[in-house]
């Protein structure tokens, strides 16, 4: 027998606020038309004044703790991915930890952009393998309109705000492909791609915040290739192919990137659970968000394969194979 991940609860918050693109065609020169055939995005909810990821990230957090049946002093790891943290400094994550009533373990940020839910995921899995955390909370949760250069219509239209976490309890299994719970983890990272998506200011160099600078069409072609190539590594680790994969949770960048990566694939796109159209890209929290809302739906369920991808600045990139 061997430890594995169960993941026993998930949960997700949107802020209220939604923008139509007829909104953002008021701000920026850009048309609905434009924003739907190129990326398939028709809306995305936008935090309010004052809302901050880390109340995104508690508001997710509370709904995957009662999903899970559990409160938040049982957690003993709690890891945020995010690229739009509160402060500099402490972790938004401690911040998270005190709301939800955790008080023991360990609770920090990771950063790996759109691929950070992802990331965070693979590194409380590891937690669980090893024996040193028993129940995980992994939360994906971004305020990116903070970060937008709202005069850049070849990048504010594309993003959103939002949230997701799940819970994860270590569960000991037989060991096989068959078992349930996260079967695999697999990441990737190429630095010298930093200047094709990046932000331009931080503490370290220009002591500001900066905003969101991209080249989208080079993004757009290492995501096909490279969300193919893990995909077929994350397969290919576990002895299944893409025949067997139920659901796909994919990153939602794109619809032209998530119908390129299937059609890479061979996965029929009605086996693709798709958000980005009222989510937009949400960054590390699009992952968690499609996720429990296919839960949420019954789309996901229990001994369903599904495979959970995603890419994003640096490159960083990755994969998780999970049995529900
Ligand atoms: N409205 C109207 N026109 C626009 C807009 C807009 N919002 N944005 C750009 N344009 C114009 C450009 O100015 C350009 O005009 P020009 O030909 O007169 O110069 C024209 O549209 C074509 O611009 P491109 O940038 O070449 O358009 P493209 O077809 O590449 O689509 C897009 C742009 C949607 C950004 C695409 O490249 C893409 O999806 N890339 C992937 C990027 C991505 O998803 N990044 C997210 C983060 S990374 C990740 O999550 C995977």
């Amino acid at each position: 027998m061997i430890l594995r991940s169960r993941i026993v609860g998930c949960g997700s918050y949107l802020p209220e606020r939604v923008v139509s693109n007829a909104e953002m065609a008021r701000m920026v020169d850009t048309s609905d038309e434009w924003i739907v055939e190129r990326t398939g995005i028709r809306s995305r909810h936008l935090a309010a004044e004052g809302q901050s990821t880390s109340d995104l990230a508690t508001a997710a957090a509370q709904r995957a703790l009662q999903a899970a049946g559990i409160t938040g002093a049982e957690v003993d790891l709690l890891v945020l991915a995010t690229a739009t943290p509160d402060h500099t400094f402490p972790a938004t994550a401690t911040k998270v930890q005190s709301r939800i009533g955790m008080t023991g373990g360990a609770a920090f940020d990771i950063q790996a952009v759109c691929s950070g839910f992802i990331y965070a995921l693979s590194i409380a899995d590891n937690f669980i393998k090893a024996g040193q955390a028993r129940t995980a909370l992994v939360i994906g949760a971004e305020t990116f309109s903070r970060i937008l250069d709202w005069t850049d219509r070849g990048t504010c239209v594309l993003f959103g705000d939002g949230a997701g976490a799940m819970v994860l309890r270590a569960e000991a299994q037989p060991g096989t492909n068959q078992d349930r719970g996260i079967l695999s983890t697999h990441l990737h990272s190429d630095g010298r791609h930093h200047d094709l998506l990046y932000v331009d200011g931080g503490p370290s160099t220009t002591q500001t915040v900066g905003h969101l600078r991209m080249e989208g069409k080079e993004v757009f072609r290492h995501a096909v290739s490279n969300l193919a190539q893990v995909v077929g590594e994350a397969l290919e680790a576990n002895g299944l192919k893409a025949d067997d994969i139920t659901w796909v949770v994919p990153h939602q960048a794109n619809r032209r990137i998530l119908d390129g990566t299937a059609r890479k694939l061979g996965l029929p796109p009605e086996r693709m659970v798709v958000t980005v159209d009222r989510h937009a890209n949400t960054s590390a929290a699009s992952v968690p968000l499609a996720f429990a809302e296919a839960v949420n739906d019954g789309r996901l369920k229990s001994g369903d394969l599904v495979l959970l991808e995603a890419m994003g600045g640096g490159f960083t990139w990755g994969a998780a194979l999970v049995r529900l």
